[in-house]
């Protein structure tokens, strides 16, 4: 023990833990623990320990789920589905309140217990994880309340299987039951192997507040247990962890018609200007990448500091490091706590050394370390080259990358550089420089002037490989809603059959000269690749040939949709007026367009012509009326809600109605600024094609919409899989759009797949499609505080 002077000579703090004495008694008191179905506890079969990382000392036992577990969990939430989702809105608020205002009387007992699990610092849990987690359910009280209103029309998804991590326990059980809930879904939700306790205690005050038994189940277990929640009969995934189980769980679910949701890794910069307050700077890396020991999917990892700083900068965080107090988490006074698991301190460990290994400089707290449990040290590298492991890799430890850039453009140019877009925190007192950057940026939360900031009134989730679907705030309600129309909703359950034909090769000089469609590329014509064009047949008889695209046109045309980008950064203003002389256009065209139908063969060509024109209007109008929110959090900020282009979209168009169907896809896409690559109906792609000149004389800029004609299914793989086409759309049958959803794994692509709709009714066009089109950046910018 110091004497009190030496206490106020190094101004130390001593020990303040907090007691922990309840919660080993109700450990004590429960043992075992079930699984948590039908609204009471199973007797467990099967078990697996769960330990405190801080000791190693196991806390308890809990179920090893099977998939004969999740197939009763899944039973017990179906049951209780129809009645839960008839309740009112207001109904539904009621128990979202009471079950906020348990974890509120119990949140000392919840942070201790998931500081005991997880190893995080008592400080975080009880003034961050466990208020958020109370806060979620509050919220979303509030979603169910105003549902019918909000979301005229919406209903239920259904059952939902929700699989968490480990890195905020409760937090993540919140933000992924209470929106389910609100919205009348019914969930079975698995913790991770390594923190279940506090999901088992939330299903402890779910018992206690009466809500209807089925309601909520939680299955205890591992990422078997996951797997087999992903293929159980449910209506819906949500997803949150790695990176690669997210795109198992993808390739697991396509064509299964479940809706799926995925919130996954990142390895997020954060930018210090010049003119940034550093000091501020620096503490934002102490929340950035030193809280929660690191294990936050939207960590600030890569710090990027302008050069003219950058020793300065580097020199108050080495002294800020120093002052980190490592160690026991249930020590009120401690920053950093313990690592989850010692499976997870040792692939801290391995990355770590491996970034050493390959050149980079590792500077790390002094700190004096508990001889034992899982700890590592915080630190970040310097001299790290773009090629090193720890540049690329998710360490998701206290660690991060230290880089310098001169100019603003470099820093946008190594903050996009990653597979990932979760998150990114840019620091200056500029506001013009703050939001230029935070436009550019490719990540779907940017925090001005701060980092880590949560809350349930603002949408969170991840832009390429960290994912899809937003969790919080009205986005995230949507996640949980099906959509309005009946129709729509089929398409989810089971996608109706629509092979379209095989293209047959043209007779030899059948076709009048006038109908050899070509490619449109980059705002040219372009002959096929392949040099071979397919018959297009009307009524038995040959009307025209198109061209027989291949990989290579598809790959050029993604090139040509790459290099326009500047259509992405046109104002909707501009982007209006380029759709409304196209509309003009077309409307001059009216009588020429319906002959061309009528001689295809396509039946009300006359109204499908028209209703093109109208589109074409309607979809003018929306481009700069489309527009995002701001989120009321609760902290001192503006939350802005950004409706953003994809960027590069693929889409499939449905093989009947060949000119509506191509533009009610393809015009809400390029509304919204992205470019597109469309294949247009296999049977009948001159509809499509005939609209070169229209593009042409409307000033839409080449490389904005690109066109392939040929074999749909092939076409639309090669998209799928092509890694700079960030979403799909894919108009087909059952297996086409199984393909899809599997093919686009690799980046990880929003996909939609659509069944022929009714192009001409109200399933055709809407805001809908707009917002299919677009994906939600939440930028957080400090406001009157
Ligand atoms: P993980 O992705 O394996 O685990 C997350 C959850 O998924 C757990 O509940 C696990 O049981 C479950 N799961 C595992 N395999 C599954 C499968 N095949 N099907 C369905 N569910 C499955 O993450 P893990 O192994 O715990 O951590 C590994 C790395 O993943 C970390 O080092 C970190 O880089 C990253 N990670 C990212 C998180 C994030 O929030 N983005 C959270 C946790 C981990």
């Amino acid at each position: 023990m110091p004497s009190v002077t030496e206490i106020l000579e190094t101004m130390d703090y001593g020990p303040a833990p907090e007691a922990s004495g309840e919660v080993r008694a109700w450990l004590k008191a429960r043992g075992t623990f079930g699984h948590f179905i039908d609204g009471a506890f199973t007797k467990p079969g099967k078990t697996f320990a769960t330990a405190d990382p801080a000791t190693g000392e196991v806390l308890a036992k809990v179920a090893a789920g099977s998939v004969k577990d999740v197939a009763e969990a899944v039973k017990a939430a179906r049951a209780a589905q129809p009645g839960w989702g008839r309740l009112s809105g207001h109904e539904r608020a009621k128990w979202l309140y009471a079950l906020a205002r348990h974890i509120q009387k119990r949140e000392r007992f919840l942070a201790v217990l998931e500081t005991l699990d997880n190893g995080k610092p008592i400080r975080e849990s009880r003034d961050i994880d466990v208020p958020l987690a109370a806060r979620h359910f509050y919220h979303h009280a509030g979603w169910a309340e105003m549902l019918a209103e909000e979301f005229p029309g919406a209903s239920p998804v259904g059952v939902c299987g929700q699989i968490i991590p480990w890195n905020f326990p409760l937090l993540m059980l919140a933000w992924k039951i209470a929106p389910a809930l609100a919205a009348g879904n019914t969930v079975v939700l698995k913790p991770a192997e390594y923190t279940p306790l506090t999901a088992l205690a939330f299903a402890e005050i779910c018992a206690e507040v009466g809500l209807p038994k089925g309601v909520v189940n939680i299955v205890t277990g591992d990422g078997e247990t996951g797997a087999a929640l992903v293929a159980a009969e449910v209506d819906k995934i949500a997803f949150t962890g790695s990176t690669e189980v997210g795109r198992a769980i993808r390739k697991a679910t396509a064509g299964t018609g479940k809706a799926l949701t995925l919130e996954l890794g990142g390895k997020s910069p954060f930018v210090v200007f010049a003119d940034a307050d550093l000091d501020a700077a620096v503490e934002g890396v102490v929340d950035a990448i030193w809280f929660n020991q690191g294990q936050v999917c939207c960590a600030g990892s890569r710090i990027l500091v302008q050069e003219a700083v950058a020793a300065t900068f580097q020199n108050r965080l080495k002294a800020r490091l120093g002052k980190l107090r490592v160690g026991d988490p249930l020590d009120k006074s401690t920053d950093v706590g313990a690592i989850v698991d010692p499976v997870q301190l040792t692939r801290i460990r391995d990355l770590v050394a491996k970034g050493e290994a390959q050149g980079a400089k590792l500077h790390q707290a002094a700190a004096q370390l508990p001889a034992k449990g899982c700890y590592f040290a915080p630190g970040f590298f310097t001299d790290v080259a773009p090629a090193n492991i720890v540049s690329e890799a998710e360490i998701f430890g206290p660690v991060a990358t230290l880089t310098t850039f001169r100019t603003p453009d470099e820093a946008l140019a190594l903050a996009n550089n990653t597979r990932y877009g979760l998150a990114a925190s840019i620091w200056s007192e500029n506001i013009n420089l703050a939001l230029d950057v935070a436009a550019k940026v490719k990540a779907g939360v940017v925090w001005v002037n701060s980092t880590n900031v949560f809350d349930a009134g603002a949408g969170f989730g991840g832009y390429r490989e960290s994912g899809f679907g937003r969790e919080g705030g009205r986005e995230g309600m949507r996640e949980y809603l099906a959509e309005p129309t009946p129709r729509a909703r089929a398409e989810v359950a089971a996608v109706a059959l629509d092979a379209a034909p095989v293209p047959a090769a043209p007779s030899k000089g059948a076709a009048p000269i006038d109908r050899t469609a070509k490619m449109y590329v980059g705002g040219a014509q372009k002959r096929p690749d392949s040099g071979y064009s397919y018959a297009v047949m009307a009524k038995g008889r040959e009307i025209g040939l198109a061209g027989l695209g291949n990989r290579k046109d598809i790959r050029n045309a993604v090139e040509a949709a790459q290099k326009a980008g500047g259509w992405g950064k046109a104002t909707g203003h501009n982007r209006a007026q380029v759709l409304y002389y196209l509309a003009e256009n077309l409307s001059a065209r009216e009588a020429e367009f319906t002959a061309r139908l009528k001689e295809a063969g396509v039946t009300k060509a006359a109204d499908e012509v028209a209703g093109t024109i109208r589109r074409a209007f309607y979809y003018a109008a929306q481009a700069d009326k489309f527009d995002g929110a701001v989120h009321s959090t609760k902290s001192a900020h503006v939350t802005l809600a950004m409706p953003e282009a994809f960027g590069v979209m693929g889409i499939a168009c449905p093989n009947d109605a060949p000119l509506l169907g191509f533009v009610s896809l393809v015009l809400p896409a390029i509304a919204m600024g992205n470019r597109v690559v469309a294949v247009p109906s296999q049977s009948m792609p001159l509809a499509a094609t005939d609209l070169y000149q229209v593009f042409d004389t409307s000033d839409l800029p080449g490389g904005v919409v690109n066109i392939v004609t040929g074999p749909r299914d092939d076409l639309a793989r090669t998209l799928a899989q092509h890694d700079d086409v960030a979403a799909m759309w894919y108009c087909g049958g059952a297996e086409g759009a199984r393909m899809v959803q599997a093919e686009s794994a690799g980046n990880l692509k929003v996909t939609w797949t659509l069944a022929n709709r009714d192009w001409h009714g109200p399933d055709g066009q809407g805001r809908g499609f707009l917002t299919r089109a677009t994906q939600v950046k939440n930028i957080w910018i400090p406001y009157g505080e």
